[in-house]
């Protein structure tokens, strides 16, 4: 087999968590007079929470924030936001998306996730999977997030692996350049579908298969 593991992004990979990144953004940028939609939403896919505050004040007209009003909003929309994800269940894991997951792991390939959020736990534990991965590595212990490979590298040290044999899934252009600055192949799916940095496009999820065949 080409790969001895695989590293997938969590949101937007595995499950879909951006309409509750947009709802909890929305609630801080209203309040804000901030004009923000779903297309700058998209811009937030894969950066870290605070990255993602800075991105949406640009649209902001006022006296520039201190670091404790930015750390204060940052809190604010991650409490709405894990309010939200409590609304999330098993059914959130697609047939597709379980069924092939399953197939792959009968291949004797190992799991880890490797997500910049720090709420990964909490999303897996909501969805039914906390237990389903070799490895977790998301954004408690990485320093530097998406583009820099820190959180894959993890990842890949934790299931004991070379980087080279891991393969990373990856719905972010962010994700897939932080594959290629470590040195592992990536395969894009959703908006990284068509990402020329990527090594393989998918369609679908359950195209991974035909990377093993
Ligand atoms: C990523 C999302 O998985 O996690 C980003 O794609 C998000 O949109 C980032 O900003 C950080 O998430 P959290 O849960 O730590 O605020
Ligand atoms: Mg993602």
């Amino acid at each position: 087999m080409k790969y001895r593991a695989i590293v997938f992004d969590l949101d937007g990979v595995i499950c879909h968590t951006d309409q509750y990144h947009y709802q909890a953004w929305k609630q801080i940028a209203d309040r804000m007079n901030i004009y923000f939609d779903e297309t700058i939403n998209h811009r937030l896919r894969g950066v870290s929470r605070m990255d993602s505050l800075n991105i949406i004040l640009e649209g902001y007209v006022g006296e520039p924030l201190s670091l404790e009003e930015k750390e204060k909003l940052a809190s604010e929309k991650n409490e709405i936001y894990k309010s939200l994800l409590l609304m999330m269940s098993p059914k959130d894991l697609s047939k597709e998306v379980k069924e092939t997951l399953n197939y792959l792991r009968s291949l004797g390939l190992k799991f880890a996730i490797g997500s910049s959020s720090k709420n990964a736990r909490l999303i897996l534990k909501q969805i039914g999977m906390e237990d389903y991965f070799d490895a977790i590595s998301d954004g408690n212990n990485i320093e530097h997030s998406k583009p820099h490979p820190e959180v894959f590298l993890k990842a890949a040290g934790f299931l004991k692996e070379k980087p080279s044999d891991c393969l990373v899934v990856e719905d972010a252009k962010a994700g897939i350049e932080a594959a290629c600055a470590g040195g592992m192949d990536s395969a894009g799916i959703g908006d990284a579908a068509d990402y020329n940095k990527a090594t393989y496009h998918l369609h679908n999820f359950k195209d991974l298969i035909s990377i093993f065949q």
